[in-house]
């Protein structure tokens, strides 16, 4: 009974990405799997090779203002080895979203790596939303340069700091 009960109320996972910035797709993906987790670290990369646009902080602060509705919800910000990061928040699942076909090499390469670091974290994957299957991150960050809507990808905090930034 006891190891039924630690079960079931140490399910985290964790939901690691660059988020330069967090979208829709990451949004919707986080919102169906909080019915699935008692807790979902949301892991922000550091990710210095990516050149992202925002900085980490700014990349934490905006998934915070767009995730405030979902109560089961932490934001961190990490750099260094995921799986290391994953094991100090005491998560068993690494947990991706499916895009595309396209996607899917990456991810098993990654699962792969991440599963020989560390036999006993699962990656578990969730496929996205048909309306948001082509959003992506910097095709985001490219349109709203140019100068297009980014109001059906974004939410309105991170369409509001994409305004701000790309003005400065
Ligand atoms: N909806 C919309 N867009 C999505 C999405 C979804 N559900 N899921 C992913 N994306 C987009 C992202 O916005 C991103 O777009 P971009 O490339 O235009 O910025 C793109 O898909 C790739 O995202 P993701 O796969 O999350 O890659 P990432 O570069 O943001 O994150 C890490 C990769 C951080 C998870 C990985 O590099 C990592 O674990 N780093 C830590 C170091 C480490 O342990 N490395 C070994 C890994 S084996």
């Amino acid at each position: 009974m006891l190891q039924f009960v630690q079960m079931y109320t140490n399910n985290i996972a964790i939901y690691p990405g660059t988020f330069d910035p967090i979208t829709l797709g990451h949004i919707d993906l986080l919102q169906r799997a909080s019915d699935l987790f008692d807790k979902i670290v949301v892991a922000v990369a550091d990710n210095q090779q990516k050149n992202p646009l925002f900085s980490l902080e700014q990349r934490i602060e905006l998934a915070s203002q767009s995730l405030n509705h979902i109560d089961n919800i932490e934001i961190k910000g990490f750099a260094g080895l995921l799986t290391v990061f994953a094991q100090q928040q005491q998560a068993k699942v690494i947990l991706r979203g499916l895009r595309a076909v396209s996607d899917f090499e990456y991810e098993f390469q990654m699962a792969w790596m991440n599963r020989r670091m560390k036999r006993d974290i699962e990656t578990v994957f969730l496929t996205s939303n048909a309306d948001y299957a082509y959003i992506s991150s910097s095709m985001v960050k490219e349109i709203a340069a140019l100068g297009a809507d980014v109001s059906d990808s974004v939410p309105l905090p991170v369409q509001q700091a994409l305004l701000k930034k790309l003005a400065d």
